[in-house]
């Protein structure tokens, strides 16, 4: 459609809207709600008024990761339904195979994740609800593996936490259980603990992430970025070491002082997680702060 102005001229051109919508099983495909590694997240609608988010990747039917994906999908909606997660874990309703794609189905659809929250006043309160959902998988053997701030959705007031993409979450047979390191394979390196490239790792690769992500939703940046992962064996990565000490050190007296700060003088409402956080960003090799990292049960004390 064209608007012609009194002079004769074309100002502007608005798109036609599409008169035919794409269906995928019996939801109306809607706006995009984000993009991750292997397709589009959409917006799906049914005639009986259901919203869901229609995870749409473009793999063959039987491809390995995708069989994977909702498989451990089916298995957390399972759990989080027989023993109530309070809403924390995104659920899979059902999943469509089309000719050259493949839809995993979820809900609730959430407005945001805590990556559009980042610095705002409202994602620090996500962090205890979003551990409360780690907890959830935690003591049912599973770790998340990608907790970054895309993959927690956040939603209604106050804020609650719903963990997303948690298909590709590893289960650990027993508590004492470790997982093998697998360079270059999966997650997203910015938020790996140290040991995860370089020893058996457990749960609490998580908890190293939900420190980065505490202290990015209190500071509005990451503590520090890399582009390799300086805990991986290799020079190239090796020689990143000592400038991740030194940035490692600053973020940690940076959370210790304004914890301390924030005590000294309390504002209403507003609780600096500071300590809490250089607990959680624990790892062995630090030249302070090597301590045991914490536990999520120590955490949810406090609170
Ligand atoms: N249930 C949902 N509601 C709203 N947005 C969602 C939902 N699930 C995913 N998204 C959006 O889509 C993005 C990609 O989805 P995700 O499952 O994380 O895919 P990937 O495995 O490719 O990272 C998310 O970061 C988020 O922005
Ligand atoms: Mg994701």
């Amino acid at each position: 459609m064209k608007l012609i102005s009194p002079l004769g001229h074309v100002d502007v051109v608005i798109p036609t809207p599409l008169a035919v919508t794409r269906t995928i099983g019996p939801w109306t495909v809607g706006n995009v709600l984000g993009r991750g590694g292997h397709g589009k997240v959409f917006m799906g609608t049914s005639t009986k008024n259901e919203v869901v988010a229609l995870k749409v990747m473009d793999v063959a039917a039987g491809d390995a990761a995708f069989v994977s994906e909702v498989q451990v999908n089916a298995v957390l909606t399972q759990l989080a339904d027989k023993e109530d997660d309070g809403g924390r874990i995104l659920r899979q309703k059902e999943v469509i195979c089309c000719e050259d794609e493949l839809v995993s189905v979820h809900v609730p659809v959430v407005p945001w994740t805590l990556a559009d929250l980042v610095g705002g006043w409202s994602s620090g309160r996500c962090i205890p609800h979003t551990l409360m959902g780690v907890k959830f998988i935690h003591d049912r053997g599973w770790m998340h593996h990608d907790l970054k701030p895309t993959n927690v959705g956040v939603r209604g007031e106050p804020p609650r936490a719903v963990l997303l993409d948690v298909g590709t979450s590893g289960f650990l047979e027993d508590d004492d259980g470790s997982m093998e390191p697998e360079p270059g394979c999966g997650g997203t390196v910015t938020y790996f603990a140290p040991e995860r490239e370089l020893q058996p790792y457990n749960h609490s690769v998580d908890i190293w992430v939900m420190g980065i992500i505490g202290y990015e939703v209190t500071y509005g940046h990451h503590p520090f970025k890399f582009l390799l992962n300086p805990w991986r064996k290799g020079e190239e990565h090796e020689k990143l070491r000592p400038v991740f000490e030194k940035k490692y050190q600053e973020a940690i007296e940076r959370l210790a002082a304004d914890c301390k700060g924030a005590r000294e003088s309390p504002t209403a409402g507003y609780i600096h997680l500071g300590s809490f956080l250089a607990k959680m960003l624990r790892y062995p090799w630090a030249q302070a702060n090597c301590e045991p990292r914490i536990a999520i049960d120590e955490k949810a004390r406090h609170d």
